[in-house]
């Protein structure tokens, strides 16, 4: 998604704003601009394509300025080409913008322009040009940047984040949000923004995050807040003590291998303080007794990966505590009127905490007075904050697109809390010894998953012609199957076709033949003589069967082509979530055999903040 950076003090600033662009690339984007001041005049350089291209025009230009805004994008409004691309001027070149998320009303205002009786000349397709325009005309009324800015926004509509430059004030950077993420960091003679925290943490750890309907203007002396009228607001500073080494790639060869392999701690840290030495469940900042004994229904509500995890959700969710649980994507959720009761919880699931489509149906909830609980991996980020109630799932900064430790953590998450509704109401046979002892041992255990990397490079081998896999499974592996086919496809750009295994006979069979793999996951034991036929329905028609099964199990070995065996944390759930680290492996090392772009995949970006 749109990458914003923004510096004013007495660095190099192009360089500056480059480094930050480089910083978020994670999120994705198609193109990619910076403007600067340059002698009383503001440069705009920018291309289509990579950061490496704008990279060899910034390299040509000097860089003695010292304020410069910087843009990231991924296609919205107009393809990504170098007029598309941000930054734009407004019509009298006096300011430049950057801009994330859409404005609504766009051909409402670009109207409006032409009908001011002002030569408005576009050459973009872009909303954000529009934007330009509106800025610069009240900009053209002889106020200061600030208030023009301030004007402006009153009549956008949607979600954004924008900052802006201009020439006739050097040294000072505008920027506004509504709805869309802007992080300011403070340093000491200068100053900066950036639409993620990892794009400043080289140049200062003190910072602040902007709100909806607010206003900041950075010089590098200082920082002042306003809300839409100008007032002054009061801010607070966060100190951000993530380590640098934690958004690079620590020696694998992409961030996804190496989040892959950070699991096993990420389990501890989810884990670390939540259980106590007698074996009590601790879940800060959650509802009290009372509302868990209201509460007769949960609603899960998130996009993607975390609404597989969400999907894992209502497996634990029911048959641990009884309690009926409905998923819903975020993207359906608002259009679909959802039947929801005072006696309801609704539960947000998002890694980024920005995805819009997961706020939205938020806010939505929040206006019915819904009780909302956010499980969110980004400490301030929108969804965190607009939630009643967070957990905080601890995964650390997630930078390849395709997730896989936030899901690990999030799942973990929904499980302690079920432990500790569990705990609350007393429910029999939930929260256990044993159970508190396979949560103890289970980041030791998940570390063994890695040992099966080589068998899973061998099968890589197997199959890397495939043109269509399979994912499939029964009970919760039925689930985790959705979430390895979303990997596959993901990153590997290659046809699943994930389904609980009995149903295939019902239709997708008819799709089996031969050279056709189909991934099982088997790891209920209870199940595996069904999930035996499956196979067998499969290997008839041609399929070749890889099972993902526990290592005390011989039956998967005897009926499948190829088996990889993990070690068991004795609770069913859990095994779950480690044949899922197997399923992550698997594609991730056929995407590698495969040449694909693996931490950045086509058409897909990091965090999806427009709707
Ligand atoms: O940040 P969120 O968890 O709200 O993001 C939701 C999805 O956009 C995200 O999970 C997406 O599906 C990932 N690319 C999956 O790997």
């Amino acid at each position: 998604m749109c990458g914003i950076a923004g510096y004013v003090g007495p660095r190099k600033a192009v360089e500056v704003v480059y480094d930050q662009l480089k910083r978020l690339e994670y999120r994705g984007y198609d193109s990619a601009g910076i403007a600067f001041l340059e002698e009383g005049n503001i440069s705009v350089l920018k291309r289509a394509g990579k950061l490496s291209v704008l990279g060899e025009v910034v390299d040509a230009n000097p860089d003695d300025s010292h304020m410069a805004i910087a843009h990231s994008r991924w296609a919205t409004h107009g393809a990504p080409t170098d007029l598309n691309a941000h930054p734009h001027m407004d019509q009298y070149e006096q300011i430049a913008l950057i801009h994330n998320g859409i404005i609504e009303n766009y051909l409402e205002l670009k109207d409006e322009l032409a009908h001011d009786g002002h030569d408005h000349q576009f050459f973009s397709e872009t909303d954000t040009e529009v934007a330009a325009h509106i800025i610069g005309e009240e900009y053209a009324t002889g106020v200061s940047l600030e208030v023009a800015v301030r004007q402006a926004v009153k009549r956008f509509r949607g979600a954004y984040s924008m900052v802006v430059i201009s020439k006739r004030e050097p040294g000072k950077i505008v920027a506004a949000r509504s709805a869309s993420p802007l992080v300011i960091g403070i340093g000491v003679g200068e100053n900066m923004l950036a639409s993620d925290i990892p794009a400043l943490l080289p140049y200062t750890r003190e910072m602040m995050i902007l709100d909806d309907d607010q206003v900041a203007i950075l010089t590098p002396e200082g920082i002042t807040i306003t809300d839409l009228n100008g007032k002054e607001v009061p801010y607070e500073i966060m100190h951000i003590d993530w380590d640098i080494a934690a958004a690079e790639k620590g020696g694998y060869d992409h961030f996804m291998l190496k989040e892959i392999h950070e699991q096993p701690e990420v389990m501890s840290r989810v884990l670390a303080g939540r259980i106590d030495e007698k074996g009590q469940v601790r879940l800060d900042n959650v509802y009290g007794e009372h509302v868990w004994n209201e509460i007769d229904r949960v609603s899960i509500i998130a996009c993607g990966t975390s609404y597989n995890a969400g999907l894992m959700g209502k497996y634990l969710f029911e048959k641990l505590l009884r309690l009926p649980t409905d998923v819903y994507y975020a993207s359906e959720f608002r259009y679909g009127d959802p039947i929801l009761s005072s006696r309801s919880l609704c539960i947000f699931i998002s890694q980024s905490g920005e995805t819009a489509d997961s706020l939205a149906a938020l806010k939505l909830c929040k206006s019915q007075r819904m009780r909302t609980l956010g499980i969110v991996n980004v400490v301030g980020s929108s969804i965190a904050r607009e939630c009643d109630r967070t957990i905080l799932t601890q995964a650390g900064p997630e930078i390849s697109v395709a997730s896989t430790k936030a899901y690990t953590a999030q799942v973990l998450s929904l499980i302690m809390l079920v432990l500790h509704i569990a705990q609350i109401k007393e429910t029999p046979g939930v929260r256990s010894e044993q159970v508190v002892r396979s949560l103890r041992n289970l980041p030791g255990i998940a570390q063994r998953v890695f040992e099966l990397e080589d068998q899973v490079k061998a099968v890589v081998q197997t199959c890397k012609d495939a043109n269509l896999f399979f994912f499939l499974g029964r009970g919760a592996d039925a689930y985790v199957s959705l979430e390895g086919a979303l990997k596959m496809k993901e990153i590997a750009y290659v046809p699943t076709q994930e389904i609980p295994a009995g149903e295939m006979k019902h239709g997708p069979l008819a799709l089996i033949t031969d050279g056709v793999f189909a991934i099982f996951g088997a790891t209920e034991e209870h199940l595996r003589d069904k999930v035996i036929s499956n196979i067998k329905e499969v290997q008839a028609r041609g399929g070749y069967v890889v099972a993902i099964t526990t290592e005390e199990d011989t039956s998967l070995e005897k009926a499948a082509d190829a088996t990889l065996k993990i070690p068991r944390t004795g609770q069913t759930y859990l095994d779950a979530l480690l044949s899922n680290i197997v399923l992550q492996l698997l594609a991730y090392y056929f995407a590698v055999a495969r040449g694909c772009e693996i931490d950045q995949p086509r058409n897909l970006a990091k965090s999806v903040t427009v709707e």
